[in-house]
């Protein structure tokens, strides 16, 4: 069975990653890590972004294991993926038992049981006042474009909303909606037409300069009045809003803002489009974001930890606004591939039985308290923030201007690799640390993790 070579069964023998969770025996990257990448540099496009230089062997729960055997904790879980954990036995078991069946007949050729197993059971996690339907793709960024191709075929109105401090994707319509100029847009216009920006509810950076919860929810007025001069309603046929911004710095949005950015679209015949791509499944403590906020959305696009790595999105929405395109308008060769299907019911399984929400929740308290006794120590965090599992931390020069320490984000991050510890970074100004980690993660591992961010803060301190 694939899962006895996997790193926990191993680890029974291996003591010191019991104790110390990570194993750095070699200089990272090692000697096998550096001869891919200089294979890499020759065969990988320049553009094809990598944060940290090893290759990895195997994974388990909350461990990677790289190929010159060092052993790191894991708080990027592929950027959001691994909820349930890498590899995790009832997962790789459900592929297998598909692999043997069939991999691909296509969808739209000749149809198979987990699709709709799938789509039933998202639409039931889902359900509300009203009824839902699913579409599958391959990717987030699909996920949105799709989302956006049936708002227009329902209302008919082609204008999209989107949020400053946003991300959705890499495609055009995706990327033209996405903030951060450099490096997502840079050099690739032009870009989808029809689009507008909000102010987001940025609270610890507020556009308006106002202070939360003294704020009135200011930036709803500006909207209103936007709604007014800019982008009148008539024109605009969805918004689209991250509960929780995760590339823009998980940015928490205050529930009043998101209830009226919903008041606005019902008012107006905007189709509401929640992105749950990086915030769904169990990370912040709910099965989904939107669900701390009693919001019901009109479409919510899923994606990463859907499956557990398996490539596979989903479109999930108010059936009457899901039927909306004719047969052949949506779809795609491998849009809801019976591999993603199978891993994405065995992770809702997972999920429930293993009461990954609470678990969340849990874990998310541990690092979050950690994250806030270093913020009365050192001065460079400026705001901690997040829900459930999906924390960031934000680092400033100064507390009073505010203004961003990316040079610290990246050093820490650095340090933390060297120590067995992958961080990734987020945010607008690129200087927020963000926390994604597997949900199964032991209290050992996140501490031991909140233990090597303290020695780098505090050797930055001491410099
Ligand atoms: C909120 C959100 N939407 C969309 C995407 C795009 O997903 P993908 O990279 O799978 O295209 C991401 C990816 O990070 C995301 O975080």
């Amino acid at each position: 069975m694939h899962s006895k070579s996997c790193l926990h069964t191993r680890k029974e023998g291996l003591r010191v990653i019991e104790e110390r969770c990570a194993v750095i025996k070699t200089d990272v990257p090692g000697k096998k890590s550096r001869a891919l990448l200089k294979k890499r540099e020759k065969y990988v496009a320049f553009g094809v972004g990598c944060n940290i230089d090893i290759f990895i062997e195997e994974a388990k729960g909350a461990l990677i294991k790289d190929m010159d055997g060092n052993v790191f904790i894991d708080f990027a879980a592929g950027i959001g993926v691994q909820n349930i954990g890498h590899c995790n036995d009832e997962v790789v078991n459900a592929i297998n038992k598909q692999l043997d069946k069939y991999i691909h007949p296509c969808f739209h050729v000749i149809m198979y049981e987990p699709y709709i197993a799938l789509a039933e059971k998202l639409a039931e996690l889902t359900k509300g006042t009203f009824k839902r339907k699913v579409m599958f793709a391959n990717s987030g960024a699909e996920a949105v474009e799709n989302a956006i191709k049936i708002a227009r075929r329902y209302t008919n109105k082609p204008g999209i909303i989107s949020l400053e401090c946003a991300f959705h994707g890499r495609t055009y319509m995706a990327m033209t909606i996405t903030s951060k100029v450099k490096p997502y847009k840079f050099g690739f216009g032009p870009f989808s037409t029809d689009t507008y920006k909000i102010p987001t509810a940025y609270c610890y950076r507020c556009p308006l300069g106002c202070e939360y919860p003294h704020c009135g929810i200011a930036c709803v007025e500006k909207l209103r009045s936007l709604l007014k001069s800019e982008m009148i309603p008539e024109m605009i046929g969805a918004l689209i809003v991250e509960p929780v911004q995760g590339e823009g710095g998980f940015i928490v949005q205050p529930p009043e803002y998101l209830k009226a950015l919903e008041s606005i679209c019902r008012e107006n015949d905007i189709v509401l489009i929640v992105d749950e791509i990086q915030s769904g499944f169990a990370r912040t403590g709910k099965m989904f974001a939107y669900q701390h906020f009693e919001l019901e959305p009109d479409i919510i696009t899923m994606a990463k930890s859907i499956a557990a790595g398996i490539p596979l999105s989903a479109v999930v929405g108010k059936a009457e606004i899901m039927d909306a395109p004719s047969p052949g308008q949506i779809g795609g060769t491998y849009g809801g591939s019976p591999l993603g299907c199978v891993a994405g019911l065995k992770v809702i399984e997972v999920i429930q039985k293993e009461d990954l929400i609470e678990k969340a929740n849990n874990l998310g308290r541990i690092i979050k308290n950690r994250l806030l006794e270093m913020k009365e120590k050192y001065d460079c965090i400026g705001d901690v923030r997040g829900l459930g599992a999906m924390l960031g931390v934000e680092f400033v020069k100064d507390r009073k201007t505010k203004e961003p320490y990316a040079e610290l984000v990246k050093d820490v991050i650095n340090y933390a690799y060297k120590r067995g510890v992958i961080f990734l970074s987020a945010g607008i100004f690129n200087n927020v640390i963000r926390f994604l980690p597997p949900l199964v993660m032991t209290e050992e591992q996140a501490n031991y993790g909140m233990d090597v961010l303290e020695e780098a803060l505090e050797a930055y301190n001491l410099r």
